[in-house]
C-alpha cells in the first residue's frame, strides 16, 4: 500500500519522539484558560518544550505512573500555585512526586499566582481550609503533602505582585531559559524574515511539536490523510 507524500510526512512526524524539558503543574480549574495557557504559549514560543498536565482532564487507571514518567523525563518543573491548588489531591500528589525528584537533580521552580508563599508553606488561609478537609479523607497522605508544600514555599521562584501579567510571564520564561541553559534569541523583530535564521533549532522543533499536537487532536482529519490516494 502506497501513501501519498503528505501522509508520509505525517507518519514521520508521529514517529518523532516527544521529549520535554519542562513539566508544568497547575490547577486546571483556576488557570487552565488564562495564566497557565499564556505561560505555556510563551515557553513554546521560545522553543522550550513543555508538558502540561491538567488535573481536571485526567482519565484512566495508570495515570499516576504516566505522570511520574513524564516528570522523570523532564529537567525542570514549574508549579503554579493558585488559590485552589491545594483543593486537588491530584495536584498535591503530583507535587510530592516532583519534590522527590529533586534528589536526582530535578529543578523545581514555584510560581505563586495570587497566593502568598507563606500561605502555601504553612497551609493557612485557603490552603488551610482545604487541608482541614484532606485530614478527613486522605489521612495517610496529608503528612507528605504538607512536607512538600513547606519545602517548595521557600524555594527560589516568582510571586505575582501588583505587576502586569505579561511582564511576569516574560520574566518566568527568562528564568527558566537560564536554568536550562537555553540561549534565547535576542528578540529580533519578528516581522523581519531574517530573524528566523537567528532562532535556535529548538525553536523550530518546538513549533513542530506544537503543530503536531494540535494536528493529531483532530483525528478525523488524520484518517482522511491516511487513506491512500
Ligand atoms: C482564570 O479563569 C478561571 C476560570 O477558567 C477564573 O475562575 C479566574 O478568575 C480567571 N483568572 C483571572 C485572573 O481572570
Ligand atoms: C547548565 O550549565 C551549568 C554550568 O555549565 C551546569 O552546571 C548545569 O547542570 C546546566 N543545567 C542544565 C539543566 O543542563
Amino acid at each position: 500500500m502506497a501513501f501519498n507524500p503528505v501522509t508520509q510526512i505525517l507518519i514521520l512526524l508521529s514517529l518523532m519522539p516527544s521529549t520535554y524539558d519542562v513539566f508544568l503543574s497547575f490547577r486546571g480549574e483556576d488557570t487552565r484558560r488564562n495564566f497557565t495557557d499564556h505561560l505555556y504559549k510563551a515557553l513554546s514560543r521560545e522553543g522550550i518544550p513543555t508538558f502540561r498536565d491538567d488535573d481536571g482532564i485526567r482519565r484512566g487507571e495508570n495515570i499516576e505512573s504516566e505522570i511520574n514518567k513524564a516528570i522523570q523525563e523532564t529537567k525542570l518543573s514549574i508549579i503554579v500555585f493558585s488559590k485552589k491548588y491545594a483543593s486537588s489531591r491530584w495536584c498535591l500528589d503530583e507535587l510530592a512526586m516532583i519534590m522527590e525528584r529533586r534528589t536526582v537533580g530535578h529543578i523545581v521552580f514555584p510560581v505563586f499566582y495570587d497566593v502568598d508563599p507563606s500561605e502555601v508553606g504553612t497551609q493557612t488561609g485557603r490552603y488551610g481550609e482545604e487541608f482541614a478537609k484532606h485530614e478527613i479523607h486522605f489521612k495517610d497522605r496529608v503528612e507528605g503533602w504538607r512536607k512538600a508544600l513547606k519545602e517548595v514555599a521557600y524555594m527560589e521562584g516568582m510571586v505575582l505582585e501588583d505587576g502586569y501579567e505579561s511582564k511576569f510571564i516574560e520574566s518566568i520564561v527568562k528564568e527558566i531559559a537560564d536554568k536550562l541553559n537555553f540561549s534565547l534569541p535576542h528578540a529580533p523583530p519578528s516581522s523581519l524574515p531574517l530573524s528566523a535564521a537567528l532562532r535556535p533549532p529548538s525553536y523550530f522543533l518546538g513549533l513542530l511539536r506544537e503543530w503536531r499536537r494540535s494536528f493529531f487532536q483532530t483525528s478525523s482529519l488524520f484518517l482522511f490523510f491516511l487513506s491512500p490516494l
